[in-house]
């Protein structure tokens, strides 16, 4: 089990991490995370599982990750911003992680556009975003975040598509030094970015997902649309130009068509 202790040691935040619950094996830390909020856990309530027995991804998928090799978290947010504005929450986090991992393993991190995490062009971290909303706007956020930290085997089905910071470091890494970069991250840019207004994010986004310009095809629930990136919306759309016209995705999943400088060609 994560040593909560040990990890609190010389953790550098007011709020994130002020309260953690650890556990070995939970179905899934996004659930109990919900649970805590309903509850009212304070915003930066931690819950983190060795492992969990029913981890959930985006779009309905499974988050699959060996026990005890791999960080996987969920966070307890109250953002207090209009909710048009809470749709870019989902990138500033990513920037925050993506920040987080840069600073601790200086490997080359990216976004993808709306939240993966990228390494060398395969999926290194997924974000999970769920919320409740109330009469006056958001009651809660809980952000979900899986990270392969120290994973070297994958799934057939994913190998070619996943990856884990040890595959690119070529040794394991320390997961509590890790998890405490991510979370004073973490608190650090979402205190800054809602400060100065969720709009921010985008240029940091954007520094960290090099997309505009880029071809790409996206598959909206079966349907395979191909098209050139123009741009971000102000609520955090992936602005296409496609043969049949300008769309703004909302959801769905992306496939950069020339992954550089994602992953740079050797
Ligand atoms: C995705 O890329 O589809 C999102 C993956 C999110 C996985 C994390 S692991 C911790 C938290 N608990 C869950 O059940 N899911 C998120």
């Amino acid at each position: 089990m994560i040593d909560t202790a040990e990890l609190k040691q010389g953790l550098n935040c007011r709020r994130f991490g002020a309260n953690i619950l650890a556990f070995d094996s939970i179905n899934s830390t996004n659930n109990h995370a919900r649970i805590l909020a309903e509850n009212g856990a304070a915003e930066g309530t931690v819950v983190v599982a060795e492992e969990q027995t029913a981890g959930r991804g985006r779009l309905g998928r499974s988050w699959l990750a060996n026990a005890r090799e791999n960080l996987t978290f969920s966070v307890i947010l109250r953002p207090t911003d209009p909710p048009d504005q809470v749709n870019l929450l989902p990138l500033a986090i990513a920037v925050a992680v993506a920040r987080g991992l840069r600073e601790a393993t200086s490997l080359p991190v990216y976004c993808k556009w709306p939240n993966d995490l990228l390494l060398q062009g395969k999926k290194l971290a997924g974000i999970l975003m769920e919320s409740a909303l109330g009469p006056n706007g958001f009651e809660f956020v809980v952000v979900g975040i899986g990270i392969n930290v120290n994973q070297n085997i994958f799934p057939e089905a994913f190998r070619s598509r996943a990856t884990s910071l040890a595959l690119h470091a070529g040794h394991p890494l320390d997961r509590i030094t890790l998890f405490r970069t991510v979370l004073q991250s973490l608190e650090r840019e979402y205190d800054s970015f809602t400060s100065a207004g969720l709009a921010s994010v985008l240029p940091a986004w954007l520094e960290l997902a090099p997309i505009i310009g880029k071809r790409i095809s996206a598959d909206l629930q079966g349907v395979t649309v191909h098209g050139t990136v123009s741009g971000i919306s102000p609520n955090g759309g992936l602005q296409l130009h496609t043969d049949a016209g300008d769309l703004t995705l909302f959801a769905g999943d992306v496939t950069i068509l020339d992954m550089e400088p994602y992953a740079p060609r050797n």
